[in-house]
């Protein structure tokens, strides 16, 4: 699968290790940044471009990372035809695709243990929508209101 990664300063750390472990898993990775750590650095400028990565189907998925991973989800979703949520737990991390088709996993950098981030981005990425008729149903409502 093709997954976009982007984060700040926050999460710049994190994003170090879940890049190679993508790669380990035979998934193709693009960067949106940041590149090098900059304290003084600011989420939506990476978030946003990968958002429109995941939007623009450029990237099947996106994993974006920041301290909270609050803001990377807040920003994500502005763009049209991201569903993107901060996921903590592996619970979440299944469901959100298969029930509600989330496309792009926030976490936090400061919050989220690398072991734990790697089982997240690992069970995500493996995850599919269901494709049931109550979870359309529900998708076609968050499309309208996009419209
Ligand atoms: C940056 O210090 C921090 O505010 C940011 O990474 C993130 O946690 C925002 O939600």
């Amino acid at each position: 699968m093709k997954i976009g990664i982007a984060a700040d300063h926050g999460g710049f750390e994190l994003k170090q290790i879940i890049q190679p472990f993508l790669l380990s898993l035979n998934h193709e990775v693009i960067d949106f940044g940041a590149y090098e750590l900059n304290n003084l650095d600011d989420y939506p400028d990476y978030v946003i471009p990968l958002s429109k990565a995941v939007a623009t189907k450029e990237v099947e998925r996106g994993i974006a990372i920041c301290g909270s991973g609050v803001g990377a989800a807040i920003v994500a979703n502005k763009i049209r035809g991201v569903r993107a949520s901060l996921i903590n737990d592996h619970f979440s991390a299944h469901q959100g695709v298969e029930d509600d088709d989330m496309n792009l996993l926030c976490l936090g950098g400061r919050i989220t243990g690398f072991a734990v981030a790697k089982e997240l981005v690992k069970v995500f990425s493996e995850s599919k929508f269901s494709g049931g008729e109550k979870y359309v149903r529900r998708l076609n409502k968050i499309i309208n209101l996009e419209k």
